[in-house]
């Protein structure tokens, strides 16, 4: 053990924390709190020493001055892209439509990667990677910028033009990265799938998207077991319609793959095709950027979709206030790149601003439990975002796994995705953090584009368990159904009342369902699908979604989802899928299932079901539980009384109104019911 790891004394940061003043009651669904935590923690002084907003005062004179003068504040701020052609106006806002720097023409991988060309930057690490197996590559910006134009230029070779779409399914590597920026470079739109989906996924977002090439690899490392990507795609092209005319595959594992004439090309082979010279297009502010899909209440993922100047503002924006990236950081995002936190805090962000940026493959507990802890000694990494369900996997594997390791490098922790106990919290405050690390708990979503709720760290003192106050330019409101803002600590619907930069500019191809969805609830408000209340300090506490979407490890799930993969097996009759609270994931997939006449339920069926999701889905959607039932409760007018079905799944005595429902026998069934039966 290392001296200074042992040296760490939570009781001193036990000392700094002063009473809070406010009620910090605990409060999230998706787990459950084991701990009401009440102090407040001030922002360590040795960090507000170096912040960039270091007081109170100025976050809530910017902020003021964000809202009131969007205009002024972005003008500004924007300026601190780098442009091909000035815009001309901040803001055009038609709601649910937003433009931002209309007028303005850039280009996102020019901004990531050429103009840190100019000065000391050109030779500092952009990406330091570390493979699952103990691979370790580091990436220049000159470097990444050579590959980048090179694979721009393969993609060019195969007639990506501007707009056209492209999806993204490969491991953690920086290939990743490359093609993303590698899109952004010519104006291609790309659309990143996250490794754990399956083949029918793939295939309903290539229909979707309607993509000509898919970027993947032969496999990834997770756990010490092989990924099999190209399989999965192989699978996903079966389907005669396919709009895809090529597979561009990387070699990472090298194990055997099929490879298909005329459709399929080596990354590797490509390249000796190419130079490594390869203009950054410049493309309008609010020319398409990149498409990634997201589970929301039907059973249809929705394309959410980015553009380019704002999204990138924001991103950069976020880290340069919230990280508060210096060029000396090693700063690390464990989420993966198919999720928008890989965009936006592995890809976009960091870039922008011209940081070292870490980024690692595989497993947290492989080859064993200290992994990530083995890595931010290594590699002396300063400011660490994770989620809080990772944290809550560290918990319990013990603490004998941290203190191996020195973590005296770590200057800020943050963490995204879920709703964070607060002993969670506690814990990564003390244990990782050494007492002396603000933590920003960042509230925000895919359609967000960046954070949207979030400590300023060297301003605003934080609560364990709530995400605080609005980033610049945040107008947040807790309402009832009627848009009335509800009293104090009382919970609410989350709102939005202005557009901001990096907001989504809707779903592709579907207008209708991006105004639905979003902007129906409350006229001219983003409805952002959470519940959430307001302390008296005015800090927000996010309660979790109030739709039908699940956070199962920090990644969304839609339960219509999970029901229509349920559905599509022959045996299954009926499906309802509710969350249950869970310690480690925050939630759980819990499935009711009732089956065809003459079929045998028990465990070969509840374990094939769960197969069969995984199959449909993918991994990241395998069901916790499966019970079987004779029938589902519904009201008298068929609709599934899911309410009832959550309080089932949780154990919990049923609450509420049951007059509603058709037949009050079916409640006694199904609290008996099991997938064992
Ligand atoms: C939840 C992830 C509480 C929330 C960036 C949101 C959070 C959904 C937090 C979006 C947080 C995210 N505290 N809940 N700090 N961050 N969420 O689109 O329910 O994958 O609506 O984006 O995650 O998930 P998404």
């Amino acid at each position: 053990m290392s001296k200074k790891a042992a040296a760490k004394k939570p009781a001193k940061a036990a000392k700094a924390a002063k009473p809070a003043k406010s009620v910090a009651k605990a409060s999230t669904t998706s787990s459950k709190s084991l701990l009401v935590e009440n102090r407040v923690f001030k922002p360590d002084a040795g960090f507000v020493k170096k912040a960039r907003i270091n007081s109170m005062a100025q976050y809530k004179a910017m902020h003021v001055e964000s809202l009131k003068n969007p205009d002024k504040f972005f003008g500004r701020e924007a300026k601190e892209l780098t442009w091909s052609k000035p815009f001309t106006k901040v803001l055009d806002w038609k709601c649910p439509n937003a433009k931002w720097f209309t007028g303005g023409k850039l280009n996102v991988s020019e901004n990531c990667l050429d103009r840190h060309l100019n000065g000391p930057r050109k030779t500092k690490a952009a990406l330091i990677w570390e493979g699952e197996p103990g691979e370790k590559r580091v990436y220049t910006y000159q470097q990444l910028h050579r590959e980048v134009c090179r694979f721009a230029n393969v993609l060019k070779r195969h007639k990506v033009k501007k707009g056209d779409r492209v999806i993204i399914y490969m491991p953690m590597i920086p290939e990743a990265a490359i093609a993303m920026l590698a899109c952004t470079r010519i104006g291609a739109v790309h659309s990143v799938i996250f490794g754990g989906f399956s083949a029918e996924s793939i295939k309903d977002r290539v229909l979707d998207s309607g993509a000509s090439i898919i970027i993947t690899a032969d496999g990834g490392y997770r756990r010490g077991a092989v990924v099999p990507l190209k399989k999965n795609v192989d699978d996903a092209l079966k389907a005669k319609d396919t709009p895809v005319k090529t597979v561009v595959v990387f070699k990472r594992t090298g194990q055997d793959i099929h490879i298909e004439e005329g459709r399929d090309v080596w990354w590797h082979r490509e390249l000796e095709y190419v130079d490594a010279k390869c203009p950054a297009v410049a493309l309008d502010s609010e020319a398409d950027l990149f498409i990634l899909y997201t589970s929301g209440s039907t059973g249809k993922p929705k394309g959410i979709l980015h553009s380019t100047a704002g999204y990138l503002l924001h991103a950069q924006m976020t880290c340069k206030y919230v990280f508060d990236l210096r060029d000396d950081d090693v700063y690390w995002c464990t989420a993966d790149i198919g999720w928008v936190t890989g965009h936006s805090y592995i890809v976009y962000g960091p870039l922008a601003l011209g940081a070292t940026c870490l980024m690692y493959e595989g497993a947290p507990n492989w080859p064993e439990n200290d992994r990530f802890w083995k890595i931010i000694e290594e590699y002396a990494v300063t400011v660490f975002y994770t989620a809080p369900t990772a944290i809550r996997a560290f918990m319990k594997w013990g603490d004998e796994w941290l203190k191996k390791h020195d973590l005296s490098s770590l200057r800020l922790l943050g963490t995204v995705g879920e709703p964070i106990n607060p002993e969670a919290w506690m814990w990564y405050h003390h244990k990782v953090g050494g007492g002396k690390c603000p933590i920003v708990d960042t509230w925000w979503q895919t359609e967000t584009g960046g954070h949207m709720i979030t400590p300023i760290p060297g301003a605003v003192p934080t609560k364990p368990g709530t995400a605080t106050l609005p980033f610049f330019g945040v107008d947040v409101g807790i309402v009832d159904d009627l848009g009335n803002e509800v009293g104090t600590n009382e919970q609410g619907k989350l709102v939005i009342k202005k557009p901001w930069p990096s907001m989504l500019r809707g779903i592709w191809g579907d207008k209708k369902r991006y105004q639905e969805t979003y902007w129906s609830d409350f006229k001219g408000w983003y409805f952002a699908g959470d519940g959430a209340r307001r302390d008296k300090d005015g800090y927000i506490w996010i309660i979790g979604r109030i739709d039908d979407v699940l956070n199962v490890a920090g990644h969304r799930l839609g339960t219509a989802e999970v029901e229509s993969a349920l559905v599509s097996h022959p045996s299954v009759a009926e499906a309802a899928v509710v969350g249950r609270p869970d310690e480690l994931k925050g939630q759980g997939v819990v499935c009711f299932v009732t089956v065809k006449e003459g079929i045998k339920t028990g465990r070969d069926l509840s374990e094939e079901l769960k197969k069969h999701v995984r199959k449909v889905i993918g991994p990241v959607a395998t069901p916790d539980e499966v019970r079987f039932a004779a029938a589902l409760p519904k009201t008298r007018s068929g609709k599934i009384m899911r309410r009832l079905l959550k309080q089932i799944a949780a154990g919990e005595t049923l609450k509420g109104d049951t007059t509603t429902l058709e037949d009050i026998n079916v409640i006694a069934a199904l609290s008996a019911a099991s997938g064992e039966d």
